[in-house]
């Protein structure tokens, strides 16, 4: 059993949707899952869990959501140092065809630029994932709580 803390940014509550779901079936897994909005969590607490999963949408032109965005920046090289992630990014092309689910992108280069370690596919979700819940989102969850130990 692995615990697992999931940060999440949500304007709307598509990414939180995702999150929750992620979530379940993890827990469905026999892992330890925290669920937190960015705006409520700080840096250190991502080194009290074996793994994080960051998620967040795309705004403004292929910017990340602004609660993740800032969460972010507060981290310093250290918080992601060695440590395992994985990267939650939701978007809609209707908004942008350049910058579709840029956030995934933005975390992604985050975590690995600091030297973090992404132990598993990004998931993507193009438009609203509640159409994705059965699919898409499950089947990544499963292959996540494969990858924790
Ligand atoms: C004003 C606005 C701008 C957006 N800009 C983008 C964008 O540049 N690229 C993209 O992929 N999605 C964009 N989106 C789509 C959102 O990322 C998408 O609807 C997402 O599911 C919202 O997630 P949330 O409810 O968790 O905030 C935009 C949405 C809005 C309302």
């Amino acid at each position: 059993m692995a615990s697992v803390l999931i940060i999440f940014g949500s304007t709307g509550g598509n990414t939180e949707l995702v999150c929750d779901e992620v979530s379940q079936i993890l827990s469905e897994t026999k892992h330890k899952v925290t669920v937190q909005r960015a705006e409520k969590s700080i840096p250190s607490d991502i080194k009290k869990y074996n793994y994080c999963i960051l998620a967040g949408s795309t705004y403004g032109q292929g910017l990340l959501q602004e609660d993740i965005n800032k969460f972010i920046k507060q981290c310093s090289p250290n918080d992601f140092l060695k440590r395992k992630f994985a990267i939650i990014g939701l978007g809609d092309n209707k908004y942008n065809t350049e910058y579709v689910i840029e956030s995934a992108k933005i975390l992604e280069k985050t975590v690995t630029e600091n030297g973090g370690i992404l132990i598993s596919p990004t998931l993507r979700i193009n438009k609203t994932p509640v159409v994705y819940i059965e699919t898409t989102i499950k089947t990544w969850a499963e292959n996540l709580s494969k990858q924790l130990k």
